[in-house]
């Protein structure tokens, strides 16, 4: 596989009043190009900061990032001053940001918003660049789009920012999108057809995609390969039809019987991985044995004592989990 994105060993702390927090913790995964990779896990895992450190956007102090390198087309992205890494952001890496308002300027229309990164990179004159950015509004579905270009952020829904923002991800055509989450705060309708939005650029532009989700649903119909996180430690990488049919960790396994069915997401949402018994350990603290340990039902003493490492159990299938060594062990499920 044609190493696109390469990140290699990548830790992120924050130090905090309380102590230094393990946000991220050793994470290695790659995407290749035009490849679309899903990276899940409960909250708190450490996958919005995984994205962010790609573009140089942990905030330090209080975060510091712990990587050799994390390598884009063969650059290393660490090494870039903020000037190469604010080219690299507006021309060939977009990211759709969990929360609208980070992106969103509260003081500038939306048009003027979307427009002006074909401006200043693409260089395109002002009415070429509005009439693109009216275009890509009319493509996330904005409502008479033309007429909203001089509205502000404050004046649009929740649901509508999310969608100014995935045109401003958009519009320059980027190599790689980063969507964190960019089709939660959206009804099921519209976001079906901003995923096919996404699903179509992928195709035209063979742009890869870093696809952050909580919504296994969402990473079945874009992904095709999958790596779980749990407490800032990646414990299972698969294809997605292994992680959906053969899936190893106790962990991967409990968010897939978590998951709502379709006819029933949005209804079970306020209660989806409720499967998953206690909550993610602390990043504080250090855990020696499996970070999963204490949620898990198939827990045994190593288990306790030891951390495992991210190893390979079966073609392009990995967990970092003891009972690969314990077969027998998994035999009473649960
Ligand atoms: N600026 C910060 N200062 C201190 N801690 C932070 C900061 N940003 C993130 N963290 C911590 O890093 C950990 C990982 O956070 P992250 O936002 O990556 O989680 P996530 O997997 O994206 O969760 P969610 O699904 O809720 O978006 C959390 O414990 C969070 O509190
Ligand atoms: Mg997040």
């Amino acid at each position: 596989m044609e190493k696109f994105l390469e990140i290699d060993n990548l830790s992120v702390q924050f130090h905090t009043p309380e102590g230094v927090a393990r946000a991220v913790d050793e994470v290695s995964f790659n995407l290749a190009r035009g490849e679309t990779l899903g990276l899940v896990g409960e909250s708190g895992c450490g996958k919005s900061v995984t994205a962010l450190s790609i573009l140089g956007l942990i905030p330090s102090p209080p975060g510091r990032i712990k990587s050799d390198r994390i390598l884009f087309e063969g650059r290393n992205l660490l090494d870039l001053d903020g000037e190469e890494i604010r080219r690299v952001r507006g021309q060939e890496i977009s990211m759709i940001f969990q929360e609208p308002m980070t992106s969103l300027n509260p003081v500038l229309p939306i048009g003027r918003q979307v427009a002006e990164p074909l401006m200043v990179h693409k260089g395109l004159s002002k009415s070429e660049a509005y009439q693109e950015a009216a275009v890509w509004l009319e493509q996330v579905k904005i409502p008479a789009a033309r007429e909203r270009l001089n509205d502000y952020p404050h004046q649009l829904s929740g649901g509508m920012r999310q969608r100014v923002m995935i045109a401003m991800a958009m519009v320059c055509r980027p190599k790689l999108l980063i969507a964190d989450e960019p089709t939660t705060a959206l009804d099921v309708t519209i976001q079906a057809q901003i995923l096919s939005l996404m699903l179509g650029l992928k195709e035209e532009l063979g742009m890869s995609v870093l696809l952050i989700t909580h919504d296994l649903g969402v990473v079945a119909q874009m992904a095709s390969r999958v790596v779980v996180m749990y407490a800032g430690e990646v414990v299972e990488e698969a294809g997605v039809m292994d992680i959906f049919d053969g899936p190893f960790h106790p962990y991967t396994q409990g968010l897939l019987k978590s998951m709502p069915r379709l006819s029933t997401r949005r209804h079970a949402r306020a209660r989806r991985l409720s499967e998953i018994r206690g909550t993610v350990p602390s990043l504080i603290q250090r855990i020696h044995g499996c970070k999963f340990s204490d949620r898990c039902p198939h827990v045994f003493q190593k288990c306790r004592k030891e951390h495992p490492q991210l190893l390979p159990i079966g073609p392009g299938q990995f967990a970092r989990c003891w009972l690969r060594e314990y077969p027998e062990r998994r035999k009473h499920d649960v």
